[in-house]
């Protein structure tokens, strides 16, 4: 059964909503499902379709395109090579043979290495170039970097449409077209930023700036519902990616045998005495999706790890490494938990977590079960913080 919803009179979302998907990139926890937003716009004399969808989805795509009744594609336009978008592009290339694939010259290139479209049939388009259907305008926005280096946004100058491809998107199976349960999708889209855009922040501060002149009424990105009030995902990507942290210590950790859980414990206690947010995850059952999006605007990471093997625990190594892969732009950082005889757990987390532009604070590490000196440490290490949050005036 087809499902294609008409978004402007000419214009249709012609994608496939994935409500069972749980994993991407093998890394990525999807609680929500996804969707892939392939998007159909007919001029009066050419048709052109925006983005595929996974593979897997095809024929949800051929469907929606068999029922609007195309038969001819002249342009299909690639914003992005990665598969969830472009894996079927060379089957969607044979299928529809006079169109011509399009995008930038790198996602070009990456469409023919990584899905083996015939490098006869692409074409670049290049920063501000135009295509015309027929009342209908394309115009090419190059914004690299968000997160591969390839995207192009598509502005549809007579509708007034952006689509974004990955950009401003969200990991969200919704039977709605648009963002009407707010809580819902600004949850969504923040992980979403999180989890692949935030590495990128510098470059999500230049695109949007990049668009700030553009008269915008529909946001339609290829993951997600599409936003009809444009404002409410262009602020939020202001924010998040904004300079300014909060009043936060997000405090990952893991413990084997209680004495970093009950650091962990008291340390919460001591911030929140003094103020200060928390975001406790404990390792174990961790969504890294969550622990992601608690980064974004957090002003200190507090990592808890036992000592095993004469070093950190793997999961709070993990955790490290995914902090430091996500760039967050966290202020200030420290490390707490135990050990038994020796061991470098401190000295393996700070080698991990190069990227992190912040100021370590020193350690707090208890022998065996924490005692009354570890607490005195502990609360010693919350002053600590509240001070530096206090200096950034955040607290
Ligand atoms: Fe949704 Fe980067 O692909």
């Amino acid at each position: 059964m087809s499902l294609c919803r008409e978004i402007r009179p000419g214009v249709w979302w012609t994608g496939a909503i994935d409500w069972d998907r749980r994993l991407f990139d093998a890394l990525i926890p999807l609680p929500n499902g996804t969707s892939y937003n392939s998007y159909l716009v007919k001029g009066s004399e050419k048709t052109a379709l925006i983005d595929g969808v996974d593979p897997a989805m095809l024929g949800v795509l051929l469907d929606n395109l068999r029922e609007l009744g195309v038969d001819k594609l002249d342009f299909i336009v690639s914003q992005h090579a990665e598969q969830d978008h472009s894996g079927a592009i060379k089957k969607l290339a044979e299928l529809f043979p006079e169109a011509k694939i399009i995008g930038s010259a790198k996602c070009m290139e990456l469409l023919v290495e990584f899905s083996l479209v015939d490098k006869n049939r692409v074409q670049e388009v290049k920063d501000g170039e135009k295509i015309y259907l027929g009342a209908k305008t394309l115009e090419f926005i190059h914004a690299p970097w968000v997160h591969w280096p390839d995207t192009i946004f598509t502005y549809l100058t007579e509708d007034r449409i952006l689509f974004t491809c990955d950009f401003l998107g969200s990991h969200l199976a919704t039977s709605d077209l648009y963002a009407i349960d707010t809580i819902t999708v600004y949850e969504a889209a923040k992980r979403y930023y999180a989890e692949i855009m935030m590495p990128f922040r510098p470059n999500v501060k230049r695109h949007l700036e990049r668009i700030k002149d553009l008269t915008i009424e529909v946001v339609a990105p290829s993951h997600g519902p599409l936003y009809d009030r444009p404002q409410f995902i262009l602020d939020a990507y202001r924010d998040w990616s904004s300079d300014e942290v909060k009043n936060q210590v997000v405090l990952p950790y893991v413990s084997m045998h209680g004495s970093t859980r009950k650091m962990a414990d008291y340390l919460v206690q001591a911030l929140i005495k003094r103020g200060v947010g928390v975001k406790r995850f404990d390792l174990t059952v961790t969504d890294t999706g969550e622990l992601a999006e608690a980064l974004v605007d957090a002003a200190t990471v507090v990592i808890g790890s036992p000592t095993i093997l004469a070093g950190a625990h793997p999961l709070a190594l993990y955790a490290a490494i995914l902090a430091n892969a996500l760039r967050p732009k966290t202020r200030f950082a420290s490390i707490f938990g135990s050990y038994g005889w020796g061991g470098k757990a401190p000295e393996q987390i700070k080698a991990a977590i190069p990227n992190l532009k912040v100021e370590l604070i020193e350690p707090v590490m208890a022998k065996g079960y924490p005692k009354e000196a570890d607490f005195r440490a502990l609360d010693g290490l919350a002053d600590q913080i509240l001070a530096k949050h206090k200096e950034q005036g955040i607290a």
